[in-house]
């Protein structure tokens, strides 16, 4: 298939320019400022005049298949792709979460069984380690010699997916002989299930009381510990869903000190705030995600992180859960926040949310966007220059950009599958008019057009 995209304006983390794309196949394989149409009969020909182009999203931190805290996440990689790619992710980095006893290469075939033939978005994994001893650890070899070259591990989730000191050790000793990165949710379980408990003996069992038994401090202990690992060990780090003040600057203090450490913050904690996880009649359920939400004065300072770039990445976390059913685990009369399954959809709106609360308020703009939607995760989990850019050869990812649109969110017409959306009525600037995938035709006039079954698993290097 050949794709002429003409007049586009192409956006990369240091270019902007207007030009002709011509993909060829599954590959960019012409940029100029002008490409004669008439040479290529067979051609689609796409008129991006006045719109953006940029390079494919990728978010690098996904749940799909998720059995957790007694309940299965709704999404799966039909529904999920469907929605990434409507949001212009052609690539989504899945968190594998095998339960302690496990045996990881199993939970890999597993989690790659899911998506194989399914998904219509391409994907990678986070190989979570949640035990780790002998036979774990040659499976983990197997898995990174098969092209996934990060681990993801629990501080936080004691008795569940969460590590004792001596497995993150470890962890990050085969991590440093092998190049690979080590992202970590950081929380300190330990404490949390302290002040869980206290809340909950207290009587304070609704949402509310979510942050309260995660506060920042908490947070920041979590980063400062898996620092200190990073440090002894020399691994790579990357520190997942940080949400506040605090915790982002016990990760800045030792990359002062040269620990190579980078931080994502997700699209939650850049636009909503504890208040929501406050709302009356439960519904402060539909909030419920950890690191928690957390007060406003936090985001002002996530985003100067974001737009300066202390911030690398900025993810979803997409944890989707039904209102109905599955948050009311934690409902009353048996009230007790610490049943509420963890999590907020997002996955399909990361980019929209991004652009209209960033670039179109000047707090970001185009070059920064594209960084922290596409390049910069391209560049860690080892899929750059195949993703991340535009440029002759890579992978013809691309999304064309609408910057004229003006909508709102609802579940009543979101593709998540999910009986509610945590953005509902959230106004929107701008979104996907079309996006390919490896050259398909994914998404047109915003509406999915692609196939299920056309994703594949991107094999991965090494970070950069
Ligand atoms: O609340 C969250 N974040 N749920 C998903 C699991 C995790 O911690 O990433
Ligand atoms: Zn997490
Ligand atoms: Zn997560």
């Amino acid at each position: 298939m050949t794709i002429l995209i003409k007049n586009g304006t192409i956006i990369t983390p240091d270019q902007r320019y207007v030009a002709d794309i011509l993909i060829s196949g599954e590959s960019v394989a012409r940029i100029a400022p002008s490409i004669d149409e008439s040479q290529f009969v067979d051609a689609e020909i796409i008129d991006a005049g006045g719109k953006y182009v940029f390079p494919g999203f990728i978010d690098p931190h996904v749940h799909l298949y998720l059995p957790f805290m007694g309940t299965y996440a709704k999404d799966d990689y039909d529904s999920g792709s469907r929605a990434a790619l409507l949001g212009g992710t052609t690539t989504l980095i899945e968190m594998i979460c095998p339960a302690r006893d496990d045996d990881a290469w199993e939970a890999y075939q597993l989690w790659k069984g899911k998506a194989e033939g399914l998904s219509a978005c391409d994907y990678s994994f986070h190989m979570g380690v949640t035990r780790f001893d002998e036979s774990n650890e040659i499976a983990l070899r197997r898995i990174v010699n098969d092209g996934v070259t990060s681990f993801k591990v629990f501080l936080a989730y004691k008795g569940a997916l969460g590590v004792t000191d001596d497995e993150l050790f470890e962890t990050c000793r085969l991590a440093k002989e092998l190049g690979v990165v080590v992202t970590a949710h950081c929380e300190n379980a330990d404490l949390v299930a302290r002040l869980q408990a206290q809340l909950v003996a207290a009587g304070k069992t609704g949402p509310e009381f979510h942050e309260p038994s995660r506060p920042v401090a908490v947070e920041a202990e979590g980063v400062h510990h898996f620092c200190t690992f990073l440090q002894m060990t020399g691994a790579k780090g990357y520190i997942v869903h940080t949400s506040c003040k605090d915790a982002v600057e016990a990760a800045a203090r030792f990359r002062m000190q040269g620990v190579n450490v980078e931080i994502e913050t997700v699209i939650p904690h850049l636009v909503l705030d504890k208040t929501y996880a406050e709302r009356p009649n439960f519904e402060g359920a539909k909030y419920v995600m950890s690191p928690p939400l957390r007060d406003i004065k936090h985001q002002a300072f996530l985003w100067d992180a974001v737009a300066s770039g202390m911030i690398a990445t900025v993810a979803t976390d997409h944890a989707p859960f039904d209102f109905v059913g599955q948050k009311e685990m934690g409902k009353p009369p048996t009230s007790d926040f610490t049943k509420i399954p963890n999590g907020i959809p997002s996955v399909e709106h990361r980019a929209t949310l991004l652009y209209t609360h960033g670039v179109a308020t000047g707090r970001i703009d185009l070059h920064r966007f594209v960084d922290l939607l596409s390049t910069s995760a391209a560049k860690q989990f080892g899929m750059f220059p195949n993703k991340g850019t535009i440029q002759p050869g890579c992978d013809a990812d691309l999304v064309v950009w609408d910057p004229d649109y003006r909508g709102t969110i609802s579940a009543a017409n979101h593709t998540m599958n999910t009986d509610y959306d945590g953005f509902e009525g959230f106004e929107i600037v701008g979104r996907p008019s079309l996006v390919t995938c490896r050259g398909a035709v994914s998404v047109r006039n915003s509406t999915f057009v692609g196939f299920l079954g056309h994703g594949r698993q991107v094999p991965r290097s090494l970070g950069q």
